[in-house]
């Protein structure tokens, strides 16, 4: 693991902060419909209209900067200024952030909302520099996960075997193997194919990716678990950020926190007219609760303790977490 503590101070003491004009580039994985990369685009604006054009930015998306493991390293050399990532990719680095994939962290969208506000929540982001070299500025989101699937499946001995592909992170790896499936490693960029061809037999997935992207029509049914929260956070290269002035890194804070805490509540707000659309196709629907998934949890939880710390304290919040919490 590359630490950068020395190296950011340094730059701290030495670097002259300057107020110049500056384009920045934003990289992340999601295709240019996605509301990742609109929220992104959104932000560019916003950033643009308060500095009367001297900051601005352009968007990368569709992994143009490669996919994310490749676009921290460029936000660790500072190549790429910043970038919205998944939480997924974060904890390959850190794996303390592996407690927010607990199964049943909260109940429902709205409280992954709530638990991205917490202040146990946000400590974490504390460790990102040190660790890896890059400022977490606020927490996105993606929906909650569900598992698409080519055949019929009623109980969890119905994925055992089953390739499922799963987004590249070790806590949802351990998840399925818990089950007895065979979790396959994919980016979000090669999922349509492989589940038109028939590579995996289901998949680890969000609502609204299943309908926009279509992946519905290649499957048979649906497991509408919410077995787990996807988060995402807003970075900027450390190197980056301390050549600002104080005054931009506050303006830079300040307006991708607001776009991405917009972001987190469309997705609580749209979640019920994603449904409404998957119940309007063929797919056929399964509603499931933690009870499905029998002893994963609990085998989830005994290998994460000890790889994360924050577990023990994410978890508490969870259980304080009433299941509408965070609707407004
Ligand atoms: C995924 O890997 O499933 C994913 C990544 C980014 C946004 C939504 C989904």
């Amino acid at each position: 693991m590359v630490k950068l503590p020395v190296l950011v101070v340094v730059l701290c003491l030495l670097v002259s902060a300057d107020s110049i004009a500056r384009e920045f580039k934003l990289g992340l994985i999601t295709p240019p419909s996605h509301v990742w990369t609109t929220s992104a685009e959104s932000f560019g604006r916003s950033l643009e209209e308060a500095t009367d054009g001297r900051l601005s930015l352009i968007v990368y998306p569709a992994q143009q900067l490669g996919n994310e493991a490749q676009i921290l390293q460029q936000l660790q050399t500072g190549a790429v200024d910043m970038a919205f990532l998944t939480v997924a990719e974060v904890s390959n680095r850190v794996p303390d952030f592996g407690a927010f994939y607990a199964p049943y962290l909260v109940g429902d969208i709205a409280g992954a909302a709530e638990m991205l506000r917490s202040k146990e929540a946000l400590a974490l982001l504390e460790q990102l520099p040190e660790e890896t070299g890059v400022f977490g500025i606020a927490y996105g989101m993606a929906g909650m996960r569900q598992i698409l699937s080519r055949y019929p499946v009623s109980s969890a001995v119905d994925l055992k075997g089953r390739k499922i592909r799963i987004t590249p992170f070790a806590p949802i790896r351990d998840f399925y193997e818990s089950l007895g499936a065979a979790p396959t490693p994919m980016p979000l960029a090669s999922v349509y194919d492989a589940l038109a061809n028939g590579q995996v037999d289901a998949i680890d997935m969000d609502m609204e990716s299943i309908i926009k992207m279509k992946y519905h029509e290649l499957a048979d049914s649906v497991l509408l678990s919410d077995h787990m929260m996807f988060p995402m956070v807003g970075l900027v290269s450390a190197r980056v950020w301390v050549r600002l002035d104080e005054a931009d890194q506050n303006i830079i804070r300040e307006l991708m926190t607001a776009e991405l805490d917009q972001l987190v509540r469309k997705y609580v707000h749209e979640e019920s007219e994603y449904l409404k659309e998957l119940e309007n196709t063929e797919v056929e629907i399964l509603h499931v609760h933690p009870e499905f998934f029998g002893d994963a949890i609990e085998e989830w939880d005994a290998l994460w303790r000890e790889q994360s710390p924050a577990l023990r304290d994410l978890r508490r919040v969870g259980r304080s977490l009433s299941p509408k919490a965070g609707t407004e």
